[in-house]
């Protein structure tokens, strides 16, 4: 399924694409807010569509430039002014209609699009080479993002629902760069009791408190190589100010300690939720966000690079061992439009299930217990 985001300021203007735009294509609405922060390109998108309305084209061009680089992109506007066209033409704009435009001429313009981007995706090595499983445009992008991430020791943020894969990206980011034979130390932010965090993170002397004992923290343990910070949406914000200290100053003490040592970690962070809206009333440190998320990246849903679901499943069944087995094309087609909520390890449960249940070489739909 070819999937077009629509960008506009109008709802309205959503739902007339939505309506003009045929199947195969899916319409992916995101609204365009002046007051917004810049849109970032979803990676689970092929196409992009961008209303300008009656808005200044250059501007529009301006708060979606990362997506006109990364997405063939149709610009639409009621502007008719040739030096506008010719600049969005020249900032990589794939095609220009001026409204009113005929639905013939907006399926040209999508098909010759989407044309492009399969074209482009295929230049991508599959990101199963990476060791993330898949071939769809998305997951072709997560190994790509991989690949980028060992130029330097940029701090890394993947974000992504529940089960999409951050963590095993994180380790394969570790993997694929120089500190792979140095230690990749995890931690789970969500689950460090507030009061215990500056422990954890950066380890204590004896005597600093009742029963404390000389204790390396996970920066000290992640000496040369990898500290993962999961969950970091759920940092307090208090836990927020040391952690931006520690990475700004590449510096930690010891809890009751007085030297101050230097610590050489890559910091790769991960979280499911919305860092940059949470910037935005306060509930996430604008500094460390800005700190943290130098080469960002959103791990698409399983349901909208459903493509990559026969392997995940062949995955799966190889890992425990009954790769022999296969499912009816009824039974993979019902995997291919569940939603999965729970991304893969949801559709890891079901696969397992299904197998117990089944008694032959094959599982059916009927198998299927979701
Ligand atoms: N594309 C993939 N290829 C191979 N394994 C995958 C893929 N995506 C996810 N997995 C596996 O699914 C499981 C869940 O992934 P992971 O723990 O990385 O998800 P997550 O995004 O960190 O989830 P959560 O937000 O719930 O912590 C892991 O065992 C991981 O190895
Ligand atoms: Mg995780």
């Amino acid at each position: 399924m070819i999937r077009i985001a629509i960008i506009s300021a109008e709802p309205s203007s959503v739902s007339g694409f939505a309506m003009l735009i045929p199947d195969p294509y899916q319409c992916v609405p995101i609204a365009l807010r002046d007051d917004g922060p810049e849109i970032t390109p979803p990676s689970d998108i092929d196409v992009a569509i961008i209303d300008a309305g009656n808005r200044c084209v250059e501007r529009t061009l301006a708060m979606t430039a990362s997506v006109v680089t990364a997405h063939p992109t149709i610009l639409c506007s009621t502007n008719q002014h040739d030096e506008q066209i010719v600049r969005a033409v020249h900032g990589g704009v794939f095609d220009y209609l001026v409204k009113p435009f005929t639905q013939e001429r907006l399926r040209r313009a999508v098909e010759a699009a989407a044309t492009v981007a399969a074209a482009s995706a295929a230049q991508l090595p599959p990101a199963s080479s990476s060791g993330f499983v898949g071939e769809s445009r998305a997951a072709r992008q997560v190994g790509y993002f991989i690949q980028q991430c060992t130029v330097d020791d940029s701090p890394v943020l993947l974000t992504g629902e529940t089960g999409t894969g951050k963590e095993l990206v994180a380790r394969l980011v570790h993997g694929a760069s120089s500190r792979a034979t140095r230690p990749f130390v995890a931690c789970n932010c969500a689950a460090v009791p507030e009061t215990l965090f500056e422990t954890e993170l950066f380890g204590s002397e004896r005597g600093a408190f009742t029963d404390a004992v000389t204790r390396e923290g996970l920066f000290e343990r992640a000496a040369g190589g990898t500290l993962f910070l999961d969950e970091i949406g759920d940092m307090s914000p208090a836990n927020q100010v040391k952690l931006l200290r520690a990475i700004e100053d590449r510096e930690i003490t010891r809890v009751g300690g007085r030297l101050s040592r230097s610590v050489d970690c890559r910091i790769v962070c991960s979280t499911n939720r919305d860092l940059k809206n949470m910037t935005a009333d306060d509930r996430f440190r604008k500094d460390l966000f800005f700190r943290i998320g130098v080469l960002i990246h959103t791990i698409a849903p399983l349901r909208n690079r459903a493509s990559d679901i026969p392997l995940l499943v062949h995955h799966c069944l190889t890992e425990s061992g009954d790769s022999e087995r296969r499912f009816t094309p009824s039974a993979m087609q019902r995997l291919m439009t569940y939603p999965w909520p729970g991304n893969f390890r949801e559709l890891r449960n079901v696969v397992h299930r299904s197998r117990l249940t089944a008694r032959g070489r094959t599982i059916t739909a009927r198998d299927l217990q979701f």
